[in-house]
């Protein structure tokens, strides 16, 4: 396993994207900071995480996104990878908030931010930018936030969880380009936060509603069954989840 260990940077992202403007970069190649100054999340989040604590880190994905049909089935097998690893860390009481929050216990754990690019030779570089929070104990301004720690009482080995994350991602790239998709489908939507849940929403014009999810379509949009009987599908800029 190619891994490129820094102590700090502005983004894993960041960095893994610039090493592939200047070389030849290996599939799977894995950067990880100890320390992130300008991590960054989804829709233009912030990504800050107590600096040593927990894993940041960016997986380069050569190419996968030529075999599929959706960008959307990167992020259901990210998504399924990391809560493969985290079940073999013990943690069972996992869930999946869509797009691609993985939630513990109804806490955040860990972000995925997925980035891709289309090189000139027609290559398609995914970087995959991953937040895991491991060993942070604190997070008095985070309350809808945990890490593996909190949640097993005991400080883990970043690295062995991050190797477990590697090996079931490239593990299930090789699936998915054999046309194993279907079971990463089911899985994800089985693991989908608060599906067959009322619950509120809040559409991009800032109107609420009760709503309640069914399920995640092919390419990525949540299927909400509203008040009056019908079904509507969102993307993600389209609605948020109150929780
Ligand atoms: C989210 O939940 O909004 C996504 C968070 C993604 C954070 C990771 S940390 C490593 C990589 N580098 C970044 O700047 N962001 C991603």
């Amino acid at each position: 396993m190619n891994i490129i260990k820094l102590d700090a940077t502005p983004s894993t992202n960041d960095f893994l994207k610039a090493l592939l403007t200047n070389q030849f970069v290996e599939n799977f190649t894995v950067v990880t900071a100890e320390n992130q100054t300008s991590g960054r999340g989804q829709m233009g989040a912030k990504w800050e995480v107590e600096s040593g604590k927990n894993l940041t880190f960016s997986v380069l994905v050569k190419d996968v996104l030529v075999e599929i049909t959706s960008i959307f089935h990167l992020n259901v097998l990210v998504a399924v990878s990391i809560t493969e690893a985290l079940q073999r860390f013990t943690i069972s009481n996992l869930a999946i908030k869509w797009p691609n929050d993985i939630l513990a216990e109804n806490k955040k754990i860990a972000g995925v931010l997925i980035e891709n690019s289309l090189k000139s030779n027609g290559e398609i570089f995914s970087v995959v930018g991953i937040g895991l929070n491991v060993n942070q104990k604190n997070f008095d301004d985070l309350p809808k936030a945990t890490s593996l720690s909190c949640i097993l009482n005991h400080d883990l080995d970043k690295e062995a969880v991050l190797v477990s994350i590697i090996q079931n991602l490239k593990r299930n790239v090789a699936l998915l380009q054999i046309g194993d998709y279907d079971k990463f489908w089911e899985a994800y939507n089985q693991k989908l936060f608060k599906k067959g849940i009322p619950m509120p929403f809040e559409d991009k014009n800032g109107v609420r509603f009760m709503g309640i999810i069914q399920g995640v379509t092919a390419n990525g949009k949540l299927e909400v069954l509203l008040d009056n009987d019908s079904l509507k599908t969102f993307d993600i800029k389209e609605v948020q989840m109150l929780y």
